[in-house]
């Protein structure tokens, strides 16, 4: 194994190697609202947290970030435009949106609407005042629960609440499942432009439901099943 003390690393390379290592990444295309008017970037530094409500994260770096040795202390708009206005609308990119999203990734000042640049088509939100990008299978109207200041950059960890979804009518069924393929979601990979696509699927359901403990007959079966694994037949 190559071993890496994480204090040993320049702030370039433990971003390597945490960009590199955890992938896909999913990709969540903010809309914010700032006193110049909408912003718009993607951000793969984004997950859910969880529910009740709906809750997710996103990691902003600032302005001049890890790519480029440190900071100078400048926020990124979206994070200047969360704390002006604590709403935003988070967008699920598809594969056929690919170069809009990447256009909404340049570095303009904070008049520019990337949303416009991008030729992104926008309509007005129900509940927050951002606005939405309609072209986008996934609209999620969000309001900031807070953003807490992480490591000695700083990274700016937004944590957010979806108020409402706005979901295409190809993407969720009746029963409120969402079809991987039609949303066709981009995941984010290492380095300058690498991503991937939802190709190939498989499923693996839970041995015992979650919450309550498994009878000693399920876990020789796990064991049995997880020793058909690579490196299973080692001790
Ligand atoms: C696919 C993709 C993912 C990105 N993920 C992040 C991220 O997680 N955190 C971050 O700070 N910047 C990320 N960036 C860079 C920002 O999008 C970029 O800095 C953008 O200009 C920020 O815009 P703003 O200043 O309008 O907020 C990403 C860029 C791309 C293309």
């Amino acid at each position: 194994m190559a071993e890496f003390h994480a204090s040993d690393l320049a702030v370039e390379d433990q971003y390597k190697l945490m960009s590199g290592a955890i992938i896909p990444r999913p990709i969540a295309l903010t809309v914010t609202l700032g006193p110049d008017g909408p912003n718009c970037a993607p951000f793969s530094f984004f997950n859910c947290i969880g529910v009740s409500p709906p809750m997710f994260m996103i990691a902003c770096s600032p302005k001049t970030g890890p790519k480029s040795g440190g900071s100078t202390g400048a926020l990124k708009d979206t994070v200047a435009n969360l704390k002006h206005h604590p709403e935003m609308v988070v967008h699920i990119v598809d594969y056929e949106l690919r170069n809009r999203m990447n256009a909404c990734a340049l570095d303009f000042d904070s008049d520019v609407d990337e949303t416009q640049i991008a030729g992104f088509n926008t309509a007005p939100s129900v509940h927050v005042k951002p606005p939405r990008i309609t072209d986008c299978r996934v609209q999620l109207e969000s309001r900031l629960i807070e953003i807490k200041e992480m490591g000695t950059l700083p990274y700016y960890l937004i944590l957010g609440e979806v108020v409402h979804f706005h979901m295409d009518d190809d993407v969720v069924n009746d029963r409120l499942h969402v079809d991987p393929g039609t949303l066709d979601a981009l995941g984010r990979m290492a380095g300058n432009g690498g991503y991937t696509r939802i190709t190939d699927k498989f499923t693996m359901p839970f041995l015992h439901p979650p919450g309550s403990a498994p009878s000693e007959e399920t876990v020789e079966k796990a064991r049995e099943i997880a020793a058909t694994d690579r490196t299973g037949g080692r001790t």
